[in-house]
Formats: structure tokens, sequence, C-alpha cells
């Protein structure tokens, strides 16, 4: 593994934010480049351990402490995964707001439940805890996307549209505000 120009761009970044002797704090940022990196390259957005040891000879830090960290958060991909990486809440607010409905579009438009990847290769599925937009729920992650307000329907078009090569923005699926107007609240 060999970071290209444009991860070699973002490292210089990240690491003039730190001092020479704590550049390891760089160590989370540094992963998510690896795994944006991948899924550039090969279409699966994933931290493979050889990225790991060339990481810890940049940051001159032990290997060991490299896993440790992306073994610890779940956002990093310790196996390849699908094109499209799906995270679907399954916490309370999403639960009652219909997330079962979502995970059942999922499996009919991609073919698999959480833990699968369909065998296309476009997507995998995750189940995940909250992700901090309850008050759009049902909530959908898509790669780096969020899909809110989502019901079984709109799930099933959003998944044939990333079949199709498309990407229909994210937000509210329903247009709901997400973030209080100036001036006042919601
Ligand atoms: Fe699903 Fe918070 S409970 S986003």
């Amino acid at each position: 593994f060999a970071f290209d120009a444009d991860s070699e761009t973002e490292i210089a970044k990240i690491l003039s934010k730190y001092p020479e002797a704590k550049k390891a704090s760089g160590v989370i940022p540094l992963l998510y480049v690896v795994q944006r990196q991948m899924g550039r390259s090969t279409g699966s957005a994933w931290v493979p351990k050889v990225a790991m040891d060339v990481i810890a000879a940049r940051l001159n830090m032990p290997p060991i402490r490299v896993y440790e960290v992306a073994t610890f958060y779940f956002m990093f991909n310790m196996k390849p995964i699908g094109r499209h990486h799906l995270q679907l809440c399954g916490t309370t607010p999403c639960m009652l707001r219909g997330s079962d409905d979502v995970m059942r579009a999922c499996h009919d438009a991609a073919g698999i439940r959480p833990g699968q990847s369909s065998s296309d290769g476009l997507f995998t599925l995750t189940e995940v805890e909250c992700l901090g937009a309850c008050v759009n729920a049902p909530v959908l992650q898509v790669d780096d996307d969020y899909y809110e307000d989502l019901d079984y329907d709109r799930t099933v078009a959003l998944i044939e549209a990333l079949k199709r090569g498309e990407r229909p923005a994210p937000g509210s699926s329903i247009g709901r505000q997400t973030s209080a107007p100036e001036g006042g609240p919601l």
C-alpha cells in the first residue's frame, strides 16, 4: 500500500495541525484517508492491515497502536465492503419511526441483511446505533451521506437510484427542515 497524490495532499494538511512530537494524534484522520483512498481506487472503502503499517511508519508509532485505534471505532471497515455502505440506525427513535420497514426495503431492493454484502459488490448493510439525526428518524447513512424520514418505498427508490449510478440528494426525503432557521428554533 502507498498513499496516492490526493492522499498525500490531505496528509500534509492534517499533519500541519500537530507539533512534530504529537503527530501520532493524526492516526484517526489518516485511517480515514486510507479508507477514502481505497474507496476511490478499488470501489471498496476499507482499511487493509498493510495500510495500518504504513500509517504507523509515517507517524512513528508502534503498529499495534494503530490496530487498536482502527479496531476500536466501528466507522473503520476492517474487511472489504460493497461500493455503497448502508448503515441503518436501529436505536429506539428510529425503531419507533419504522426502521424495520427500511430494513425490509434494504433486503428487498439490495438482497442483503445486516452484516452481508450484495453479490454484485454494490452494497454492504450494517445496523448501527444512533446516528445523531433522530429528529428525522428513521435514518439510513449511505457512505458519508444521511438519508432521513425514510419509509419502505422511499428506501427502495433510493437503492434503485444508487444501482443506476445516481446519487439522490441527501437529507430529509420529505423535505423536512433539518436545521433551525435564522433567529429561531425549528
Ligand atoms: Fe436513529 Fe438517533 S435514533 S438517528
